[in-house]
């Protein structure tokens, strides 16, 4: 078999952990072949094709490396590329088809995220054959209970936390911390609850000065003058919208909110308040073991759909198996925090602040 293999979107913690597996699993196990597409499916819209042949020598020492071998991009879908103005955009997906065709791939394994899935998921509809690994930091893809690259974002915020607890006891502040996660809160919530955090703002839970007040001066009360805060980016304050930041052109990226919060608690209460936006350090550098693992785990199985010619599914972990779902059930919508995740009740019954 000639399986082509892809990264696509933001790239994360244990992609190469994934395409590592695969190529051990589908070539030196199986003895089919693994072309790598560069940079998504751009690798097969430009002409010449961006393609390799993927050796095992070519992913041995890449288990523990960061970002990916094949690059990545999360501009640029194949069935709406820019075009002229703003508003314009054409369909090149007939030069990914052909690509494809030529290729002679019997399919494409798509390592990405919702938006990355979702472009497969369409190109499933016009004959490609996919098989589909949910990977992003942010961990809000449906039917998977985690995704590649979550938990070393979790573990690289956590570790952020505890740092801010030591300086804001010294000082007496108010110390918060923005971090990523779209509009799902899982980054948030997980490194919170992992590092002591005593209020931690989701876009799941819109949020009140009131509330965030009344919890910093329960603990003053209790000798405690300082208080660490974590803000998913996509947080908001009851009856207001998410806060996009505007470093990217073109692009709604969200961001700001930390300021915000810090701002305003430091007029409403006078306690120093400081800013810390943790960015993309919690996408880069090398994958925690658990995402090792889940990578190596996510690629044996993808290789085995494939193998089966059981393709237009997506691999999930779900329960604590490996599952199979198919595209549509994941590439529509995303997996916020559920009002009645365990996460959340236990972070509630054990006094951390959610801000309402
Ligand atoms: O989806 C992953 C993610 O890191 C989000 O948490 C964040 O909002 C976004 O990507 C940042 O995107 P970019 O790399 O384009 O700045």
């Amino acid at each position: 078999m000639k399986i082509g293999l892809s990264t696509g979107g933001g790239d994360c913690p244990g992609l190469n952990s994934v395409i590592r597996a695969v190529v051990r699993y589908a070539v030196g196990t199986l003895g089919h072949e693994v072309i790598g597409i560069e940079d998504s499916f751009n690798g097969l819209m430009d002409r010449p094709y961006r393609v390799r042949n993927l050796t095992i020598s070519d992913v041995s020492g890449i288990l523990n490396r960061g970002g990916t071998i094949l690059g990545t991009t999360n501009a640029g879908n194949p069935f709406r590329i820019k075009a002229g103005s703003k508003s314009e955009s054409c369909d090149k997906s007939n030069l990914v088809m052909e690509a494809y065709r030529d290729l002679g791939l019997d399919c494409i394994i798509v390592i990405g995220g919702d938006g990355t899935q979702n472009i497969a998921c369409q190109f499933t509809q016009i004959g490609m054959n996919v098989v589909g690994i949910p990977k992003t930091i942010d961990n809000d893809l449906m039917q998977a209970d985690v995704t590649v690259g979550f938990e070393t974002a979790m573990e690289v915020a956590s570790d952020a936390i505890l740092r801010l607890q030591s300086t804001a006891e010294s000082h007496d502040r108010i110390m918060v911390l923005e971090v990523m996660g779209r509009h799902a809160g899982h980054i948030a919530l997980h490194s919170g609850m992992a590092a002591g955090a005593h209020v931690i703002l989701l876009p799941e839970i819109p949020f009140t000065y009131d509330a965030i007040i009344s919890k910093i001066q329960e603990r003053q009360k209790q000798g405690q003058n300082y208080s660490v805060i974590v803000v998913a980016e996509g947080a908001m304050e009851t009856d207001s919208e998410p806060l996009y930041n505007s470093t990217s052109p073109g692009k709604k990226n969200l961001g700001g909110i930390g300021q915000l919060v810090a701002e305003k608690l430091n007029q409403l209460t006078g306690i120093d308040a400081r800013i810390t936006v943790l960015g993309h350090i919690q996408r880069g550098g090398q994958p925690c073991p658990r995402d090792r693992v889940l990578g190596t785990l996510y690629g044996v199985k993808a290789v085995d759909l494939a193998v089966k010619k059981d393709y237009g599914k997506v691999v999930v972990m779900h329960k604590h198996e490996m599952k199979t779902v198919p595209y549509a059930a994941v590439a529509s919508s995303f997996r916020p925090v559920a009002q009645d995740d365990m996460y959340l009740q236990a972070a509630e019954a054990i006094g951390i602040c959610l801000g309402r």
